[in-house]
């Protein structure tokens, strides 16, 4: 830990699961290089302050919904009160990307704001193209060309697109392209990825922003001890920790581990798929079924009534799990996920490979890098049937295709153990984000 350096950052995290999580990450990081640190969160997810007692926290009385005018102004009232009050100077505002209206409130205030991007690099290089997406017909995007490659983005292909389809595509464009401007009008932004990872989306970004760049991650390796304990404090659901007893009951490398994240949610038509296609792959596999997972249901409702009984053991099921252990713990075997980004990384993070079923926004784009471009994982691209899960099984658990995923998954996991390293690039760029925050102060 180093010296305290009198200085306070604000952060403000947008509250959801997979935006919370990296934003504790980096409290912790930014509080151990000597900043003091305030959070401030929302009513809606509210984090519980006991299990940070080194930070201090302000609630404001914000709903997700709520309309941004006034979400604005509650938050610049929040901000005007913590600048005048505090005892230590406030040297900047850290804020996710995703909440543009930041922006104002911030200049309003002079107070300098460096954004947290929690995605990948990739994602967001494809969503500053949105001008240019729109100026060369990919967007909309037409049913008829889903399977073509959007040239200017390879390997993305036109259904990689990260669009939003629960919102209507022109304010989604708008929205998105307002963002490339309030992003170029912050102090820089903070990636949670690292340079032999994503170097080449990295560069893009360096070249058309005009802001410094500090890709920092992953994250909760820079720092086990704190981050273990900060996964578990900054989850919204209580994590079973009967998993892990699980798990020490299989044989290595033998498990299938399935979970989709806290937003994505699956047709029961598909749970059912997903369901037979886990059981006739013969492998013992642990599932995370969150309540509200699968539409219109409460939990294992649709389950065929004996199914687990059939299973004699084979099958653990929970509605949450601690999943950085979980990865972590020999005996799994594959990740099948999302692909909402916390989750590749933390599987990159224990070399384990990757079965992908993206379903929304930046997912298909980060589920595209795995399969094509690191390649360490491979795409149910035709839906989700039993028999391409079965097939898809044996083919990372024991055909050579899967031994030569697990060898670059391996080499990719060791890359991240180095880059965070003294002299690696992620740690260097800590170094310099932590420089950048000092010059800020006046
Ligand atoms: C959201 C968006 O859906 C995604 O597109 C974006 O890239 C990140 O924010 P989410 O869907 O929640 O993410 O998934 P993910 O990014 O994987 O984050 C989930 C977090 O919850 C991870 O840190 C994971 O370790 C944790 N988790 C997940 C648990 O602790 N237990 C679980 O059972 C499942």
């Amino acid at each position: 830990m180093e010296q305290r350096k009198g200085l306070r950052l604000i952060l403000f995290p947008m509250p959801l699961q997979g935006h919370l999580n990296p934003m504790l990450e980096l409290a912790n990081l930014l509080h151990h290089k000597g900043f003091s640190i305030t959070i401030i969160h929302t009513q809606f997810n509210s984090l519980n302050p006991s299990t940070y007692p080194h930070f201090t926290f302000h609630s404001i009385p914000v709903a997700l919904s709520q309309a941004e005018a006034s979400t604005s102004d509650i938050l610049a009232e929040c901000l005007a009160r913590l600048l005048s009050d505090n005892h230590e100077p406030v040297t900047c505002l850290i804020s996710d990307l995703l909440f543009h209206f930041t922006q104002p409130v911030a200049e309003s205030l002079k107070l300098p704001r460096i954004l947290l991007r929690i995605s990948a690099a990739f994602s967001f290089v494809a969503y500053a193209a949105f001008p240019l997406l729109l100026e060369k017909g990919y967007l909309p995007i037409q049913d008829s060309r889903l399977e073509e490659p959007v040239i200017e983005l390879p390997p993305l292909k036109i259904k990689d697109l990260p669009v939003l389809k629960t919102m209507d595509p022109e304010k989604y464009y708008e929205l998105v392209s307002g963002l490339k401007k309030e992003t170029e009008a912050s102090h820089g932004i903070i990636f949670n990825t690292f340079e032999d990872l994503e170097g080449s989306s990295l560069a893009t970004i360096r070249q058309e922003f005009n802001i410094p760049i500090f890709p920092i991650g992953p994250f909760h390796k820079c720092f086990p001890a704190a981050s273990s304990s900060s996964s578990s404090s900054s989850s919204l659901l209580s994590q079973d920790q009967s998993c892990i007893r699980w798990l020490n009951s299989q044989a290595p490398k033998s498990v299938i581990y399935v979970s989709f994240g806290s937003i994505a949610a699956i047709s029961e038509a598909q749970f059912l798929e997903m369901a037979w296609g886990l059981a006739n792959s013969n492998q013992p596999f642990l599932w995370v079924i969150r309540p509200g997972l699968v539409h219109g249901s409460e939990w294992l409702e649709p389950l065929p009534s004996g199914f687990l009984e059939a299973l004699n053991g084979r099958a653990h099921i929970v509605k949450w799990a601690p999943q950085k252990e979980v990865l972590a713990h020999p005996a799994v075997g594959v990740f099948w996920n999302h692909n909402g980004w916390n989750s590749p990384l933390e599987s990159i993070c224990e070399g384990v490979p990757m079965i992908c079923m993206p379903c929304l926004s930046d997912q298909m784009a980060n589920a595209r890098c795995v399969s094509d471009v690191w390649k360490v994982g491979l795409q149910l691209e035709h839906g989700i049937k039993r028999g391409e899960i079965e097939r898809t099984v044996r083919k990372i658990m024991v055909e050579k295709e899967g031994e030569e995923i697990r060898e670059r998954i391996f080499q990719l996991m060791e890359k991240a153990n180095v880059c965070i390293k003294q002299g690696g690039s992620s740690y260097q760029s800590l170094e310099g984000l932590v420089k950048h925050i000092l010059s800020l102060e006046k």
